[in-house]
């Protein structure tokens, strides 16, 4: 059984531990010791508020869950003290000085750092783009205006560009984008769309190259218990850390 620590004790945090199926959480940290501590009340994990502590437990792999800034404050020593990663908030990784140094730091220290797919489906497909040439690749967001902190009555486009400059208005909306960008090696167009008439966030990814043409698009339910949280994030995480040790890998 594949031992897991828990980084972020929250919407999705809670899913991952009141789920485990081929995974056993053994130890979850918050920096609210409160969170942490309503995590392992329902898990049986051991509750931690201090980071160093939680990483010496004896798990295999720490689920990151929380923010950029904790993949940015604790992704690394997790990978030092012989950890292997799954990153959830992936937006860290568009920052390339800090993404190179963790996977070098990985690759000497034989460690894997895993992405789910996250909000989207079709990810594991995209790595074409790492092999043959992908011509456009868009990613549209459509979200709430309330979601995106804005008020507008009509839909409204809040941004279009580079996923690198989306992340400085809308911080929160850079982790499907970069992604992306890294399964494809690939720059990635970006349109954030406010529309009233949704209360759901639909992500549209239009794709073309040598391999033809891709459209997929995903309308995110909300989990059945927080409508926070897009439910396919975590139900990505748990499928990731379903199949990590199983033989037949597919899709990957
Ligand atoms: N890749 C994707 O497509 C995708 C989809 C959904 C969510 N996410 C990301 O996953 C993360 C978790 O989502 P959620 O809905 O569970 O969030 P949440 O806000 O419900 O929970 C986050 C938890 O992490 C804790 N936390 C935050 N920063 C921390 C830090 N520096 N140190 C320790 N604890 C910290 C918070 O206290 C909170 O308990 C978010 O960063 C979110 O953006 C990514």
């Amino acid at each position: 059984m594949v031992r897991i620590g828990l980084l972020g004790c929250g919407n999705v945090g809670r899913i991952i531990t009141t789920h485990q199926d081929g995974f056993e959480v053994i130890a979850v940290f918050d920096q609210l010791p409160e969170h942490a501590e309503s995590l392992a009340s329902l898990s049986g994990a051991k509750p931690y508020s201090d980071f160093d502590q939680f990483i010496a437990e004896d798990f295999d792999i720490c689920v990151e869950a929380a923010s950029i800034a904790a993949v940015r404050a604790y992704a690394l020593t997790a990978i030092e003290r012989g950890k292997d990663m799954v990153i959830l908030s992936v937006g860290a990784l568009a920052d390339n000085a800090f993404r190179t140094h963790l996977i070098s730091v990985a690759q000497e220290r034989k460690r894997k750092i895993h992405i789910p797919s996250g909000a989207i489906m079709g990810l594991d497909n995209l790595k074409v783009g790492q092999i043959s040439q992908i011509n456009t690749i868009l990613l549209r967001t459509t979200k709430s205006p309330e979601s995106l902190g804005m008020s507008v009555n009509t839909r409204t486009l809040a941004f279009k560009g580079k996923a690198n400059e989306c992340v400085k208005q809308f911080p929160k909306n850079i982790n499907v984008s970069v992604a992306i960008a890294l399964a494809t090696a690939h720059e990635v167009q970006v349109e954030l769309w406010a529309d009233p008439a949704v209360d759901k966030n639909i992500h549209e990814i239009f794709v073309s190259g040598e391999f033809g043409e891709a459209y997929t698009k995903i309308t995110n339910l909300p989990s059945p218990d927080n409508p926070a949280t897009s439910y396919l994030a975590a139900l990505s995480v748990l499928s990731l850390l379903k199949n990590i040790d199983n033989p037949l890998v597919i899709g990957a």
